[in-house]
């Protein structure tokens, strides 16, 4: 009997699989970190046979430390970091490049051009994004024309591109499938969410050979199976979404209005608009949060609001390989809380500049605020304490946003490695001023692929079953007064002032 669902994760910093039972609880779970490789001030790149071979290997580890079989699958959910550009040569299946990461700020010069060129509500219109170096589109252009040979063979089909699903999804069938889903589709720049297609005036703009696009597919659906002999039987695919989107998806927010946090390498907030593409007055993102079957042979298309926070868990990396203050990531919760506050420090990780609502790629990371006496502790609990701000400023925007539809949001659910920690999520719920929901698996970026695959196999009936799964694991209340959360927010805010347009 077919008993389970493995759940490919593939994040920034790691990959994951996870074997998931039929009542959503984790059997087993295997994770591997990879290189990170930092050519310039700026740059971030991966080896992208390297995240499959971590992937493969988790995947078999998972497997077997769950002690079972790849028969005993009923189907395989992919997730990945989004929006990070892998090209490759169809004939060899080997990448022309290493994958540029969705940090990687080596394009924001050619955005600037075409923001200059008034290109910037065409792409917004269609897209639902911002004209930024976050998304794929500027990188696949920059692969084209500083890889030998590479446009010509693009334009003679000889390549092709993919965010990290289509990769993956490569490897798994031995080459055979060329695909992804909508929502990862949403964040290249390429794609139409209005029409649901790739768009070609956005194509001539970037000049971007469609022949190197991945065929578009819905989120939950049997694509393919495994190639035969790399997990002993043919195992379905049949789910894909990017990384945000599945988290919302396995936090089971699934109706309008609902919204969820996940604090991974970055931190991504999305709100459920169900199937209005709502556009921001406030510099969030429009996108496509999953596309289902509607019951009627067509697939019908759900959107979110999306704010994100680039550097989260990656300030935790920083201060323990950067600075050396910590020796293991999950140290960082006894030093922050080793002192009462941060001392007046506040810390800007603008590493790769700034996200929603600032977009600013020239925004640095900055420390102000110190002391004769501010020590280690203090500079940790400023990291932390970053990220909850951030998620603040975004949900403020959406609540902005959302005030002008009627719909309030009045509780966030959050997710991810962060969420586990238990004084910053209380500082969260306290600068937000809004319950900050935990379920008790905090995993929900695999489940939420785990739950699109076993929607496309029957191994879960129906979307109410899904919401049945879901269980509060804690809820934290705000407990600081207004003017205090106002008086915060605004010396935040005063910093982030001092980190922007630094590095122009
Ligand atoms: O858009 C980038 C996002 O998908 C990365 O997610 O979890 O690797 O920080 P994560």
């Amino acid at each position: 009997m077919t008993q389970y669902i493995l759940s490919l994760d593939q994040g920034t910093t790691s990959s994951r699989a996870i074997v998931f039972d039929h009542a959503g609880q984790i059997r087993a779970r295997a994770q591997k970190e990879f290189r990170q490789i930092f050519p310039r001030p700026g740059w971030v790149e991966h080896d992208a046979s390297e995240i499959w071979s971590t992937q493969s290997g988790v995947m078999q580890e998972a497997l077997s430390s769950a002690g079972i079989r790849a028969s005993d699958l009923a189907a395989i959910g992919i997730t990945n970091q989004r929006e990070t550009v892998v090209v490759w040569d169809r004939q060899s299946g080997q990448p022309i490049h290493h994958a540029i990461v969705w940090q990687d700020r080596r394009t924001a010069g050619l955005c600037d051009q075409l923001r200059e060129a008034g290109k910037e509500s065409l792409f917004h219109e269609k897209t639902g994004l911002i004209l930024d170096a976050y998304f794929s589109g500027t990188k696949i252009r920059w692969i084209l024309d500083h890889v030998e040979g590479a446009r010509q063979k693009a334009e003679r089909g000889e390549l092709a591109f993919g965010t990290v699903d289509s990769w993956l999804v490569y490897k798994l069938t031995g080459g055979e499938l060329h695909i992804t889903d909508a929502s990862n589709a949403s964040r290249t720049l390429l794609y139409n969410i209005h029409t649901g297609d790739w768009d070609d005036e956005l194509l001539a703009v970037l000049d971007i050979p469609r022949a190197m696009l991945p065929e578009v597919r819905a989120s939950s659906e049997v694509y393919g199976h495994t190639a035969p002999g790399l997990l002993g039987a043919q195992v379905p695919i049949a789910g894909i979404a990017g990384d945000q989107q599945a988290a919302t998806f396995g936090q089971v927010c699934l109706d309008v209005g609902m919204a969820k946090n996940t604090y991974g390498t970055g931190c991504f907030m999305l709100l459920n608009t169900g199937q209005h593409a709502v556009q921001s007055g406030h510099r969030l993102l429009t996108t496509v949060g999953w596309q289902l079957p509607d019951g009627q042979g067509g697939q019908q298309t759900t959107y979110a609001l999306e704010g994100g926070v680039f550097v989260a868990g990656a300030v935790v990396q920083w201060l323990r390989d950067g600075l050396g203050l910590i020796r293991n990531s999950g140290d960082v919760e006894a030093l922050a809380a080793s002192v009462p506050d941060s001392g007046g420090v506040v810390l800007v990780p603008a590493f790769v500049g700034l996200g929603a609502p600032y977009w600013d790629p020239y925004a640095r990371g900055t420390i102000v605020g110190m002391t004769r006496g501010t020590t280690a502790a203090h500079i940790a609990r400023a990291a932390l304490e970053s990220v909850a701000f951030q998620s603040a400023e975004l949900l403020e925007a959406m609540q902005q946003d959302t005030a002008r539809t009627g719909t309030q949001v009045s509780e966030l659910r959050v997710d991810g490695g962060g969420s586990v920690n238990d004084a910053m999520m209380q500082f969260q719920a306290d600068i937000l001023g809004v319950p900050v929901i935990r379920p008790k698996v905090t995993e929900t970026t695999a489940l939420g692929a785990a739950y699109l695959a076993g929607l496309a196999v029957g191994f879960w009936r129906d979307q109410d079953e899904l919401k049945a799964l879901w269980q509060t694991g804690r809820t934290f209340e705000p407990t600081i007064e207004v003017d205090q959360r106002e008086a915060r927010l605004h010396t935040w805010k005063r910093a982030v002032e001092r980190s922007r347009d630094w590095d122009r």
